[in-house]
């Protein structure tokens, strides 16, 4: 898909200086980034409860540009699948490769999706995880934000610790995007530091990102098409293409593809 009128009204990124008219945009500071919208915002920035839970310190992660659409990125950070494979080498079970059931529920700002998902914990995760068992559990309650924001709401029973992530994912082009990643945690900077959790994260990413780049970013959107084929897992990527077909269509637009 690419980057529509109505797509770009409901983005809000990271800041770009511009020196062409119309010289000024609208623009708000929240969660550590100038968020500034193109034209007027079809919707308000999302809430992130954890900014004033009180609970939690905030981690600016990564803001770092990436050869793939934000529709492959968002798609891809919802597949319970996904895990036993890309990520292998460090939390993944590869022997566990059944992917997780999600409980969705549809909100007016996207979906909420909850699963409780099992992972390898290695000795060098005992610090991110704040347990020692070889196996442990992620309670997951990921949101999605129309048209490419992301919660990964990872809470770990075993310590009680919360590790959430929020991810912001703009078109730069068809085939480029800035993502900017950001992370609450619950515990203190002398249970796990700044520098651990973003060392930790940083591997995961590039797993991600590395298979992303791999793939067409030209991802089809109106499933009509029949250009692509998905399995049960995939649920959380065909709910993001209808709710961004659905947008499309409200603003008299249709996809744009290759
Ligand atoms: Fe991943």
């Amino acid at each position: 898909m690419a980057a529509s009128p109505a797509v770009m009204r409901m983005l809000a990124s990271r800041v770009s200086w511009r020196t062409a008219p119309p010289w000024a945009y609208h623009c708000q500071e929240k969660y550590g980034y100038v968020w500034v919208a193109l034209e007027d915002p079809l919707a308000p920035i999302p809430d992130f409860p954890e900014e004033r839970s009180g609970r939690h310190r905030r981690i600016l992660q990564f803001y770092e540009l990436w050869k793939t659409s934000p529709v492959r990125m968002m798609e891809n950070s919802f597949d319970n699948s996904h895990f036993s494979f890309v990520h292998k080498a460090n939390f993944g079970l590869f022997n566990q490769p059944k992917p997780a059931p999600y409980e969705f529920r549809d909100t007016d700002y996207g979906f909420e999706a909850e699963t409780l998902v099992p992972i390898r914990n290695p000795e060098e995760s005992f610090r991110i995880t704040g347990t020692r068992e070889p196996i442990t559990h992620r309670h997951l309650v990921n949101r999605y934000y129309l048209p490419f924001s992301r919660r990964f709401g990872c809470h770990y029973p075993a310590s009680g610790i919360d590790h959430v992530i929020y991810n912001c994912a703009t078109p730069i082009d068809d085939g480029r995007m800035m993502l900017a990643q950001w992370l609450y945690r619950s515990d203190s900077e002398a249970d796990c530091s700044t520098e651990e959790l973003i060392a930790w994260d940083k591997a995961i990413t590039i797993e991600d990102r590395d298979i992303l780049e791999a793939t067409d970013p030209d991802a089809c959107i109106d499933t009509r098409r029949r250009v692509e084929f998905h399995m049960s897992s995939d649920k959380p990527g065909l709910v993001i293409r209808q709710k961004l077909l659905a947008l499309l269509q409200a603003h008299g637009e249709e996809e744009v593809h290759g």
